[in-house]
């Protein structure tokens, strides 16, 4: 663009000055006829006018460009932003600013996107690229291809990763984290990281974390904290509640339902051979109930919910006392100190059972442990 401009000058004078030599051709024939005086000087000092021009644009081209073009800041697209609602919550990054991502990015992002979404279709037990998962969606879990507010989404994942995890005992990388989610919410297998699903997944995560501070957690991201009940979760309260707002879609067996394509489903299974494993993030109380309040059932959000904080807690418990897939968990918190108050697997540092820290109540656990 910037050398349009110097090139219509170019082009204009030396139009000019073909003209101006025609012309002065032909004045001077015309004059020689006549017998009159030819006014050679004045045609001489126009035409060399207009060759300096042609010399000025010339050089001017020549010259190495950024020191010519104008700020073109103005026409470079928008850094990438990140979107809130009116609330302040975090909703995710601004989709119109990928159309200024080179072509191979986008198709990258949107790649990781569409395995969020539609995991079973890539990675499912009848995936096309393997058969590495139990046949639920990234998304099951992580609403709106993890960007809904407290949806369980993935607001701070680029932001706060790689960092030091009390699970694993170690530091985590972007891959790491999700391939856990592949080991125990998927109750599969990992993926390599430098396979062309795992660089799109982690290409989608850092794009969704555009425009957020490293260390920053935007408003409304991951699960709500629910307060503490004084009583225990109540698993038999919870049936009663599963019941009546649970089972008309994930059914009264809670194994869900599928679509009619076989692959995906409608309905996620809550908890049997292809739900979660007793590993998962789910799978401790505080999670389950946290994500059940701001989202279940499908049409609740945080700031319509459909469930009381109790009848979060005694769903969480009825569902998760049903059978599910094991993983051996023996390399889990190292450091036992470390385990959070609803980690149901001993040994513990502290005098609680297991029960205790399987349904609660947790405030004495959580007192404990805060006690100087
Ligand atoms: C059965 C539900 C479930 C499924 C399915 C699931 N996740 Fe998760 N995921 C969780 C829970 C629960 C957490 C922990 C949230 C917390 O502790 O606040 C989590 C955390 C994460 C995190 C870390 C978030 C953070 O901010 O630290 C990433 C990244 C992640 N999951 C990626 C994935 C990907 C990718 C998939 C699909 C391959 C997936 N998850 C499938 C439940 C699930
Ligand atoms: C109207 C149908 C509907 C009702 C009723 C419903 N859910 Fe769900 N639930 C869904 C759908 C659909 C998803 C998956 C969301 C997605 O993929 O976007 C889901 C996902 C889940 C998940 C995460 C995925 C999994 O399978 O582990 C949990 C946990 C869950 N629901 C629990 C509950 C509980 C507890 C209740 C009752 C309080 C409930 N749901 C009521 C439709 C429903």
């Amino acid at each position: 663009m910037p050398h349009i401009a110097p090139l219509s000058v170019l082009f204009a004078a030396l139009v000019v000055w073909l003209y101006l030599s025609v012309v002065d051709e032909a004045t001077r024939v015309l004059s020689e006829r006549a017998g009159l005086p030819h006014p050679e000087r004045r045609a001489r000092v126009v035409r060399r006018l207009v060759l300096g021009v042609i010399a000025g644009v010339i050089l001017l081209m020549a010259l190495p460009g950024h020191l010519l073009e104008p700020d073109t800041a103005s026409n470079a697209p928008l850094p990438q932003q990140a979107t809130y609602a009116p609330d302040s919550l975090w909703t995710g990054a601004d989709t119109a600013r990928l159309t200024f991502l080179d072509e191979n990015d986008r198709a990258l992002i949107r790649y990781g996107r569409e395995l969020i979404v539609n995991t079973a279709a890539f990675l499912g037990p009848r995936g096309s690229v393997a058969a590495l998962t139990n046949g639920m969606n990234c998304q099951n879990c992580h609403l709106d291809a993890g960007t809904k507010p407290w949806g369980n989404n993935y607001g701070a994942v680029w932001s706060t990763y790689p960092k030091f995890r009390a699970r694993s005992g170690a530091q985590e990388s972007v891959e790491k984290r999700v391939n856990e989610c592949m080991e125990r919410s998927l109750n599969g297998t990992a993926l390599d990281s430098s396979s062309r699903e795992m660089r799109a997944i982690v290409a989608y995560m850092r794009w969704l974390g555009t425009g957020i501070h490293k260390e920053q957690k935007p408003k409304g991201s991951g699960i709500v904290e629910l307060p503490f009940m004084d009583r225990a979760a109540d698993p038999h309260k919870g049936a009663g509640i599963f019941e009546a707002k649970c089972a008309s879609c994930h059914g009264q067996d809670g194994q869900g339902m599928l679509k009619a394509d076989g692959i995906t489903y409608q309905y996620p299974p809550l908890w049997g051979e292809h739900s979660y494993n007793h590993g998962a993030g789910l799978y401790r109380l505080s999670r389950f109930a946290g994500y059940v309040k701001a989202n279940m059932p499908q049409g609740a959000s945080w700031d319509r919910p459909q469930l009381t904080d109790e009848e979060a807690w005694d769903v969480a418990a009825f569902v998760n006392a049903q059978p599910r897939p094991t993983k051996d968990l023996s390399a889990d918190w190292p450091d036992i100190s470390k385990k959070p108050v609803d980690h149901p697997f001993g040994p513990y540092r502290d005098p609680f059972s297991e029960q205790q820290h399987k349904f609660g109540p947790f405030g004495p656990i959580a007192a404990y442990y805060e006690k100087p």
